[in-house]
């Protein structure tokens, strides 16, 4: 619920109250953000006093002679008119000039949630459950126009913002920062979570109090990265996982991102998120309009637990789509760390065999199955059947994985090229490089240039033709490298704007798939959960968690992962012992007891497996099949 009175808006959920105004300058000032309030009657005993011009600080203008930008709650900062801390936004015009001073305008309050029909991934909600507040802020000198959306999601305690920039100057304009949120608030005393690592060492949560100056939490890497995660919290001290004020955020994006927590000089928090301004230019012509992705925002007083909740009941009501938001997930065995590349139809069958047997809904043919992959060195772009190591083809291989009763999935990595490939050899200049130099591989491999069109249009057709002939039911889409030398070799844009452009072509080619075969189950991966984000949930309902599933890393890596995301969305496999990655010995219970904090699965040569061992899987499916709803 929003309303409006004297240009105070106050924004309801069921729990929380979020208020601002249009203060006497017309700038928006951020009131109050917490549990929800009965009456905004006095709402005026919040509006910032300033009775006394500080030292030397700078005045809005004359007729306002103490009111300073830098001492207010803003809701979304400008550059160059007295706040001195990290803007919201930043571009600079023709001559170079870079102040920036936006103003309201004008607001609407409407029911439900509008589409942004930017090309971006964003949450949806109906009028039953959003109400959305858009207000309009004009640049001082004209011509440039920002609306700002709020939209509230009453049943889960949610604000999902979003800023839009539109150029109607005349001239091209420079945008190097466009925060998707600004949240201010007065005080400074809190605790900031993060979620930190590294490959096979995802989301490790973070906690340390703020201290005065900005904190980077952000990626470079051209993927929203397991270096740190979009998801941040930040405390009131006390607070634990219970009880006390929490705030939470984050972004529906899956590309480089940052978020700038700022302590100011007289005490006040301002928590910015969005594109990484490090990364990111984007020329904005006369007459276009340039969108922010996503972002969303919770308070809970039930501490991190409350705040985890409000996102794990918006994740799976707002984001999740399509056939399988709230349908359970199967239960699957993944061959890759059972097999590797060495298999044939005859060990998968063996395998598939063994796993139905004990109860296995799903089987998936992991990497090695195309072109002629036998290590990571080759024949990424080639999406024919290796009839090497399967000389019947993949559609007789699903036919015999149905036959046993069970769903059949397929591995694939659409993003990427190998340079031992018919592919690269038929289109070197759909390698993501520079023309004056070799790119840096990872893994072996390099990116498609996804910002081209007759890229996405051949991965369309050729991995279509695939999962059509092999029917299908899984997918599980990996991205095994970060980025290097962004550059598109047929760009008709700003090479300096790739990186965005790259998460719009990769938008755009997922929403082609998953409009193609909505039955699919897709489950997004990155050598492991290296993008595991929001954007990649609006398209996939699943990801990969880890590469490592040693039982005693991940309880560090899930719990992590559940702050912001929930279980539904986590893939979690009991593998081998010793663990492949870890090296760690741990019995069967232990790796069933973390894994089916997930969506379960196992990923080990169940065929091997004796009596006692056995046995124990046939119990732990059994038993997760009866409490499946409950862990999912
Ligand atoms: C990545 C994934 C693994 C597996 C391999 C296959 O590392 O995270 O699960 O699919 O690729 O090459």
């Amino acid at each position: 619920m929003i309303h409006e009175k004297d240009l105070v808006f106050t924004l309801h959920t069921t729990w929380t109250s979020y208020i601002l105004r249009v203060n006497e300058t017309n700038h928006l000032e951020h009131l109050y953000y917490g549990r929800r309030i009965r009456t905004t009657d006095h709402i005026e005993a919040l509006f910032d006093k300033h009775t006394i011009p500080t030292g030397n600080a700078v005045a809005y203008d004359e007729e306002h002679p103490t009111l300073t930008l830098d001492n207010i709650c803003l809701e979304y900062s400008g550059y160059g008119k007295g706040d001195h801390r990290e803007p919201a936004i930043l571009f600079s015009r023709a001559q170079g000039d870079r102040v920036a001073d936006f103003l309201y305008k004008e607001h609407r309050i409407i029911k439900g949630k509008p589409r942004s029909f930017s090309g971006l991934p964003e949450s949806y909600g109906d009028k039953t459950h959003c109400t959305t507040l858009i207000i309009v802020l004009i640049e001082k000198s004209g011509g440039l126009r920002l609306e700002l959306t709020y939209t509230t999601f009453d049943g889960s305690d949610v604000i999902v913002r979003r800023s839009a920039i539109t150029n109607d100057t005349g001239e091209t304009v420079v945008l190097q920062r466009l925060a998707s949120l600004q949240l201010d608030l007065p005080r400074s005393t809190y605790d900031l979570v993060t979620f930190d690592g590294a490959w096979a060492r995802e989301r490790y949560r973070s906690v340390f109090p703020l201290r005065p100056g900005v904190h980077v939490n952000d990626s470079k890497s051209g993927t929203s990265s397991s270096r740190h995660n979009p998801c941040v919290f930040l405390t009131a001290r006390k607070t634990n996982e219970n009880q006390g004020d929490c705030y939470g955020c984050n972004l529906v994006y899956s590309g480089d991102h940052a978020q700038f927590i700022e302590v100011s000089p007289y005490g006040k928090t301002r928590l910015l998120t969005g594109l990484n301004p490090a990364t990111f230019s984007w020329q904005l012509h006369s007459g276009e309009k340039f969108h922010a992705p996503e972002a969303i925002l919770t308070y809970s007083h039930e501490g991190l637990n409350g705040a985890s909740r409000n996102f794990h009941r918006f994740i799976n009501n707002h984001i999740i789509r399509g056939s399988w938001k709230y349908h359970q997930r199967p239960i699957l065995v993944n061959n890759w760390e059972a097999t590797y590349f060495n298999f044939s139809e005859h060990t998968l069958l063996t395998l598939a065999k063994s796993a139905a047997d004990l109860g296995i809904e799903l089987f998936v043919l992991d990497d090695g199955w195309f072109g002629s992959r036998d290590d990571d060195t080759t024949s990424l772009g080639d999406w024919t059947v290796n009839t090497k190591k399967l000389p019947d083809g993949l559609a007789s291989l699903s036919k015999k994985i149905h036959g046993m009763g069970m769903l059949f999935g397929l591995w694939c990595e659409p993003e990427m090229v190998s340079r031992k490939s018919q592919l690269y050899r038929a289109h070197p200049d759909w390698m993501v490089s520079l023309p004056d130099r070799n790119p840096s591989p990872g893994r072996n491999q390099y990116l498609l240039d996804l910002t081209r069109k007759e890229v996405r249009d051949h991965l369309f057709e050729s991995l279509s033709t695939v999962w059509r002939l092999a029917e299908v039911d899984y997918v599980k889409w990996d991205m095994n490298r970060t980025f290097s030398d962004m550059h598109g070799n047929a760009a008709s844009y700003r090479q300096e704007e790739f990186l965005h452009r790259y998460m719009l072509g990769l938008y755009d080619l997922m929403q082609r798939f998953v409009d193609a075969f909505p039955h699919i189950l897709f489950e997004s991966c990155a050598s492991g959960g290296n993008r595991f984000d929001l954007g990649m949930l609006c398209y996939m309902p699943q990801t990969w968690t880890s590469d490592n599933t040693d039982a005693l890393s991940r309880m560090y890596i899930q719990e992590g992962t559940s702050c912001g995301y929930p279980l539904s969305a986590m893939g979690a496999h009991v593998s081998d012992s010793p663990n492949h990655q870890t090296l760690r010995q741990s019995n069967i219970e232990s790796r069933f007891n973390v894994a089916s904090f997930g969506v379960l699965g196992y990923e080990m040569d169940l065929s091997r497996l004796q009596g006692q061992e056995k046995e124990s899987i046939r119990q732990q499916i059994a038993f997760y099949k009866l409490h499946r709803s409950l862990f999912q």
